[in-house]
């Protein structure tokens, strides 16, 4: 596999943006001619951001999976695609070449037919980071069935609203999943999430961790089983569906502002092409190379760079199972020696996790087949991004900051791996193909720097990417009041950002009311409505706070009548609603009773003011004059956590 489109010198960089920006037709034409298509496209692209419309290879039709797998036979049938690391280092690991990922793929594509999946079907995969996880992706993919990956740490409510959300009939999940010490029973919470959700017509249940599980005639049906009768069948072969460029390759949902998760979809040959570029040019991928990204298949950054990104550039993928800090926090470490692996791809929270526990993990780690590290998923702290520099890439490795988000299905800001120059805290530059502008909150773009020569303002996206948002499913038009309806025009990403006089970016932060706790997503309202769900809790106030591991953390303000119990019960309670509604991942980090909230005349809760307290500002409130009592304010100073 070699890739014609990768760039190799800052000065390629800057003629392909030009090119990327002058003309994109060509620019995109160009590298997409280097994929696999049923039927050539008739248009590059089409569109306008007031619907929106956003219309990548309009008329070519194509199967992610060819281009994913079987592109890959002639040549590397035997190079390993997965490299599977378990949670527990005594068990084995295991390689699935292309070869034995594709006739996987096709096997449980078969598996997904003969119950009754059909294409544009939406099938829901609930299942921990084993290799049948992206098996079942890929089937998906196959043959045209819709995944939305829901990651395992989400309860039985949030799975709910999700299935009823995308009218998902079919589920595949495992008993159980294996993460650090813990035996998370994926099977039972699927149960609870189908008591609500009548119309799911199957279950395919993996077997992982043995966990005892409940098997509903007539619904469940497990993995193994499945497998024996394709083969039984004879079928073992999976011809490809043929997709056309806009059909929609998956949803996967995300936290906004308001309570309800968005079904954010992306479309089949956009997503591929621009994965794949990106990882390609962003990681400097050469053939050959290990590449391991330590999310979860659960999140976008899974789908694009352990999944897509890689498998469509015949890349060896390594995914892991467990947690960096089981058995120790040298786990991380202890992988990249025993598969040498080149490219390592991890989250500024695991960086500053690790960096807690000092330098003895990594001593006896040699690390030297690393070449390129990556951060994403939020902000990195200079001291953090020095530690990573010096202890795990030896000052040898260039560090690449990736700036996305779900909605823009890969990398938008970055800097290219020994390529465009890093800087601590900075994204840097877009990539190829990315216009941003800064606007102010009137959508004006922003021409005043300030005496360091910096602008700051709102992020927002001048024209579409092959990878942008299509729609949210089964809802256009919050597509568009979410993202393009703020300023017209633009994609506004939520994103507070600086930008320099060479043009390097930094993002600072959502501007929205939306939290990023260990680089995950997660909405104030959607917090909130989930404490007030439980029976003692009048009101509450969500924000977030600076935490040194997490980024954010979860601060909750909380109006309580409950007489019942003291105080230290009803927080545990609240912990517990938490994790019943949302999951473990949205548990505040902190509650503190209040007896009001402040609020405006018209009923607004300020949250400015709560997130200055919080903080630990006492003093400099801002304007508090249209407070409609101004005394909540001090009960609320003096008794904070
Ligand atoms: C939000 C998107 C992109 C995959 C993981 C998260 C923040 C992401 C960076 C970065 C600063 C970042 C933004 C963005 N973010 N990458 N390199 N530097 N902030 O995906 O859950 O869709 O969250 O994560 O605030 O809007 P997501």
């Amino acid at each position: 596999m070699s890739y014609p489109y990768q760039i190799k010198s800052l000065e390629a960089y800057h003629e392909a943006y030009k090119q990327s920006v002058e003309t994109p037709d060509n620019f995109w034409g160009d590298i997409a001619s280097h994929f696999f298509w049923r039927r050539k496209w008739d248009s590059v692209l089409e569109w306008n951001f007031t619907e929106p419309k956003v219309e990548w290879f309009k008329g070519a039709r194509l199967n992610i999976t060819e281009n994913c797998l079987d592109r890959h036979l002639d040549t590397l049938a035997n190079r390993p695609a997965i490299i599977w690391e378990p949670n527990d280092p005594a068990e084995h690991h295991r390689v699935l070449t292309y070869k034995d990922l594709h006739y996987k793929v096709c096997q449980f594509a078969n598996v997904l037919k003969n119950n009754g999946v059909k294409k544009g079907d939406r099938v829901c995969i609930y299942m921990g980071m084993i290799p049948e996880l992206a098996i079942a992706v890929l089937a998906c993919a196959r043959i045209g069935a819709i995944h939305s990956v829901i990651f395992g740490g989400f309860s039985a409510q949030s799975i709910a609203d999700r299935l009823i959300d995308a009218n998902a009939e079919y589920i595949v999940t495992c008993d159980g999943a294996f993460r650090g010490q813990k035996d998370i029973p994926l099977k039972s919470v699927i149960d609870d999430a189908l008591i609500g959700c009548r119309f799911v017509k199957r279950v395919i249940v993996c077997t992982r961790t043995r966990t005892p599980v409940s098997m509903i005639k007539g619904r469940d049906v497990w993995w193994e089983d499945e497998i024996k009768k394709i083969e039984t069948l004879g079928m073992t072969t999976c011809p490809a569906e043929e997709m056309d460029a806009e059909d929609p390759l998956f949803i996967l949902y995300t936290s906004g502002s308001t309570g309800k998760p968005k079904g954010v979809v992306h479309a089949c040959a956009g997503y591929m092409i621009y994965t794949n570029y990106t990882f390609v040019n962003v990681f400097q991928y050469k053939p050959g190379d290990i590449h391991f990204c330590t999310a979860d298949i659960g999140w976008i950054t899974g789908h694009s760079y352990i999944v897509y990104g890689p498998l469509s550039a015949g890349a060896t993928t390594l995914m892991f199972e467990g947690v960096p800090t089981w058995p120790d926090a040298g786990r991380f470490w202890e992988i990249v020696d025993k598969y040498k692996v080149n490219i390592l791809y991890t989250a500024p929270t695991a960086i500053r996790s690790l960096m807690g526990f000092g330098l003895g993990p990594l001593q006896g780690k040699k690390l030297s087949s690393l070449k390129v590290l990556g951060t994403v998923g939020e902000p990195i702290n200079e001291e953090a991004w020095h530690w990573y520099d010096e202890h795990v890439g030896k000052k040898k490795c260039p560090i690449v900051d990736t700036w996305w988000q779900t909605e823009t299905g890969g990398m938008l800001i970055s800097n290219m791996a020994g390529i465009t120059p890093s800087r601590p805290g900075w994204a840097t530059l877009p990539l190829p193909g990315v216009q941003p502008l800064l606007v102010d909150e009137n959508g004006k773009e922003i021409t005043e720097a300030d005496e360091d020569g910096v602008f700051k303002g709102n992020l927002c996206i001048q024209a579409p990417w092959p990878a942008t948002i299509r729609t949210t499913y089964g809802d256009h038009e919050r597509c568009r009041k979410n993202y393009f309806s703020t300023y017209p025009n633009l994609y506004f990403t939520g994103d507070g950002a600086l930008k320099d006089k060479d043009g390097n970016y930094r993002i600072t932060g959502r501007v929205d009311d939306v939290l990023n706790v260990s680089g995950h997503r997660i909405g104030t309202a959607e917090v909130e409505n989930a404490i007030n769900m439980h029976a003692g809790v009048v009101e509450s106030a969500v924000v977030g706070y600076p935490h040194e591991i997490k980024g954010q953390g979860i601060y909750a303000y909380v109006i309580s009548q409950t007489t019942h119990g003291d105080e230290s019960l009803i927080r545990k309670d609240i912990l517990q609603t938490v994790t019943r509604i949302i999951g473990p991942i949205a548990k505040p980090d902190k509650i503190q009773f209040v007896k009001g909230l402040p609020k405006t005349r018209s009923g607004k809760i300020m949250r400015r003011i709560l997130r200055k307290i919080a903080e630990g500002e006492t003093e400099n409130l801002g304007d508090t004059s249209t407070l409609l009592d101004p005394g909540v304010v001090d009960d609320i100073k003096s008794g904070k956590v």
